[in-house]
Parts: structure tokens; C-alpha cells; sequence
């Protein structure tokens, strides 16, 4: 029997948790549309490995924080495949500062990307999401951690959670899932920015595996949320983090 091919959008798919959740939603049978800001490159490297593997996947360019941006790929992704039946909200910034030396630019940035994007991508598809999709958002475990330097990010990812409690409520009667998963610190671009070894080996014995969590450990979690076991789990925070918390 061959199987169905459903949609999905990843946003921020180009590298890092993105590629990782694009890649693996292509292996469980999802067309995937890999959005990215800037990075052309990576954004198409991404799609040819997809479809070296025999998937269908395409690159769109957006920005989450400019209001046309998931509209655009919602169009997209119909446009190229069918209707989507999973949307990822990956994309995320995060500039960390002590609460009394952020600046109204950082402000705004984190809040226009993290809490603004989500925001369209939940409400694109609380219109446009197929029945029995599902919704998966990218928080983050610093949401619990309270660590000093996260405040703003951590807010951000807050009303992401917050949001996506409310959003289960709200569609839960179109069987669409809708969670977080919140990683612990994970080994890539954004995570590894500025930070010097000495700070990455402290990260990394923060958690019991003594260990970074990897891209694939991530967009396994993704998996389970939008894959056939995962139909009862819904209105949750899913911390994928190797017990850091
Ligand atoms: N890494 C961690 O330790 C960690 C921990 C907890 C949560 N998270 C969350 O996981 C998500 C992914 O993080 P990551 O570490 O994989 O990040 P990353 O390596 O920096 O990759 C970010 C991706 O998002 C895209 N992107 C950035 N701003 C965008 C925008 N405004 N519109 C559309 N795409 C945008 C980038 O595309 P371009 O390169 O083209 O700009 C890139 O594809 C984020 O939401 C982050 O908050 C990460």
C-alpha cells in the first residue's frame, strides 16, 4: 500500500533544530516546506538532501516577523503540495542580557520573531490546518530555569506555551494536536554563538547525560508529537532536555 504524502511547514528549516525536525518529517512521509530568513544556501542543501532521499520538499524565504510571512507559506505549501497537516513553528531568536541592559531593539526583535511569528503560525492554521493536523511549537526549558541573563527570551517563550495551551482548547474538536517542545541547550549555530568553551562545558554538566543535546534528539520528540502515537497528546509541553530540569 503506498502511503499517503502529508504537508508540512517547518519554519526557521534551513539548519540547526529546524533541519533536523524538516529532514525528519520528509523520512515519515511528510512533504515539507523549509522556510528560512536569510540563508539561502543551507535552506537548499536542506532541500536536496530531502529529495536525494527520494522526498519532495521546497526552499520558501520569509521573515515570521513581517505579518505576510505564514500566509505565504501556507499558500506555498498548498500551492506545491496539499493542504498542510503539520506546521512546525521553529524559528526563534534569543539575545540574552541581564533584564536592566536589554535594549527596546533586542526587546522587540525576540518579541516580533518568537511571539509574533508563533503567533500568525497559530493563527494561519487554526484556519488553514487540515482536520487531525497537528501544531508543534519550539519553546524552551529555560521557560523553568528563571536563569539569570534569559529574561526576555525566556518571557518569549512563555506566551508561546501559554498560547499553545489555549490554541488545544480551541481546536481540539478538528482532532488537531497542539504542543510545545521545549529543548534543553542543544549544540547548534544560535546555541553555540559567543560562548566560550569554559561556558559549554558548564552547560553540558548541567543535565545527568553530561552532554549538548543534538538537532535529531530534538526533531525526535517533534516526531512522536506528529506521528501516529503521538494522537492522545495534546495542550502540552513536551521538555526535551535529558532531565536538565
Ligand atoms: N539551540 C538551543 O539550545 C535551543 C534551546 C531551546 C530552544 N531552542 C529553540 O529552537 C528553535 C531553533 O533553534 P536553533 O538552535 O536550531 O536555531 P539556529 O541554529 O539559529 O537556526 C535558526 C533557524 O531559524 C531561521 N530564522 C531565524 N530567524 C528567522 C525569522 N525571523 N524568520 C524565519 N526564519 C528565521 C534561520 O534561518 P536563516 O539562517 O536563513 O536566518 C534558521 O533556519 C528556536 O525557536 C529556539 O528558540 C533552541
Amino acid at each position: 500500500m503506498t502511503q499517503e504524502l502529508k504537508t508540512a511547514i517547518v519554519t526557521g528549516g534551513s539548519k540547526g533544530i529546524g533541519a533536523a525536525i524538516a529532514l525528519r518529517l520528509a523520512r515519515d512521509g511528510h512533504a515539507v516546506v523549509v522556510n528560512y530568513a536569510r540563508d539561502e544556501i543551507s535552506a537548499n542543501r536542506v532541500v536536496a538532501a530531502i529529495e536525494g532521499a527520494g522526498g519532495k520538499a521546497l526552499a520558501v524565504k520569509g521573515d515570521v516577523a513581517e505579518p505576510q510571512c505564514l500566509t505565504d507559506l501556507f499558500d506555498a505549501a498548498e500551492k506545491a503540495f496539499s493542504p498542510v497537516s503539520v506546521l512546525v513553528n521553529n524559528a526563534g531568536i534569543m539575545r540574552v542580557g541581564p533584564v536592566g541592559a536589554v535594549s527596546d531593539a533586542d526587546f522587540d526583535a525576540q518579541c516580533a520573531v518568537n511571539i509574533g511569528g508563533t503567533f500568525r503560525g497559530l493563527r494561519e492554521a487554526s484556519n488553514r490546518l487540515a482536520d487531525n493536523g497537528t501544531i508543534v511549537s519550539l519553546s524552551s526549558s529555560v521557560v523553568g530555569l528563571y536563569q539569570p541573563a534569559y529574561g526576555v527570551y525566556a518571557a518569549t517563550k512563555a506566551a508561546v506555551e501559554a498560547m499553545t495551551h489555549v490554541l488545544a482548547k480551541e481546536l481540539g474538536a478538528r482532532g488537531i494536536t497542539v504542543n510545545c517542545v521545549a529543548p534543553g541547550p542543544v549544540e547548534t549555530e544560535f546555541f553555540m554563538a559567543g560562548k566560550p568553551d569554559a561556558v559549554v562545558e558548564k552547560i553540558r554538566q548541567m543535565n545527568p547525560f553530561n552532554r549538548l543535546g543534538t538537532p535529531e534528539d530534538i526533531a525526535s520528540a517533534v516526531a512522536f508529537l506528529t506521528g501516529p502515537d503521538g494522537r492522545w497528546i495534546s495542550g502540552q509541553t513536551l521538555r526535551a532536555n535529558g532531565g536538565v530540569i
